[in-house]
């Protein structure tokens, strides 16, 4: 079931309950900023200050970065501009009692070719059940090649920072955009420090590890994922957050990111999909 929501100044927003699990995904960005299964905490970490306005991307969740990620294209916002777009919903589907999935598009205009000159037609198909499932489908609708760089920029919810793991990135190489070196992964990652590493060749399952529970990420067409966390000095400088924030979230990002970059060729389409559970 879904219904169209407000927050107190306009915002809108789709809730979607089910026998599983329920979500809240707003229409800017087809963004979803909470996915809880019953009798569960929420999964996502939301920032308590959030500004839930428009043109502004909403601190926590998942931000859609798309058609760049980072500052990939110097020529765009940091991480594109689809995170502030309004998306369409275009189809919603109740399958079973506990499977709902929502399809949202997102396509060119004039105002988008003002900014990125390329035609495309995005689909955001996003499953609600007892996994979250994400599928993103980029369409060239252009007659030019374009390049794109793009994540599903999750930000988990975490008991504290000091007490968490992630599993599954033994031995890949990754490139630390702290210190602009390449390395390689020894183990599981700890923090305690300031984190922002693109790990390459990544093509199992990523698990994160809390006190009293696990949360599995597992991506497909994509081979990079981005780990961040902003620490103490970065988390205070960063917008809607407060200080002490860094210590409730991690972000692993299912990316095409850095050398896992893709060209899409007139009428080629890619799809990155993220299942969390
Ligand atoms: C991460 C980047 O993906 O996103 C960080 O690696 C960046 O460098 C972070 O600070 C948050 O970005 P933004 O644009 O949402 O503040």
């Amino acid at each position: 079931m879904i219904e169209f929501k407000e927050k107190e100044n306009g915002f809108e927003y789709i809730e979607v309950k089910n026998s599983a699990a329920s979500a809240k995904i707003a229409l800017q960005g087809a963004h979803i900023f909470s996915y809880k299964r019953h009798g569960e905490e929420d999964i996502l970490w939301l920032s308590e200050v959030s500004e839930f306005e428009l043109g502004k991307s909403i601190r926590g969740g998942i931000p859609i970065c798309w058609p760049s990620f980072g500052m990939n294209n110097p020529d765009l916002p940091q991480h594109g501009f689809a995170r502030v777009a309004m998306w369409k919903l275009d189809n919603a589907v109740d399958t079973d009692s506990s499977t709902t999935t929502l399809t949202f598009r997102y396509k060119y205009s004039t105002k988008t070719l003002q900014l990125w000159k390329y035609k495309f037609d995005l689909e955001f198909k996003v499953t609600i059940s007892d996994k979250l499932t994400m599928e993103l489908t980029t369409n060239n609708l252009d007659s030019k090649a374009f390049k794109l760089t793009q994540a599903f920029h999750s930000y988990f919810n975490i008991s504290d920072i000091s007490n968490i793991k992630i599993h599954g990135l033994d031995k890949k190489p990754y490139f630390d955009a702290l210190t602009s070196t390449k390395k390689q992964q020894n183990g599981d990652i700890l923090f305690d420090k300031e984190f922002d590493s693109v790990y390459q060749e990544v093509d199992g399952e990523m698990i994160l590890i809390d006190k009293d529970r696990q949360i599995s990420v597992l991506n497909q067409g994509s081979s990079s994922v981005v780990i961040w966390n902003p620490w103490i000095e970065k988390c205070k400088k960063m917008s809607a957050m407060i200080n002490k924030a860094y210590k409730k979230f991690a972000c692993i990002e299912s990316a095409n990111a850095f050398d896992d970059f893709k060209i899409l060729n007139a009428n080629e389409s890619h799809t990155l999909k993220a299942i969390i559970f």
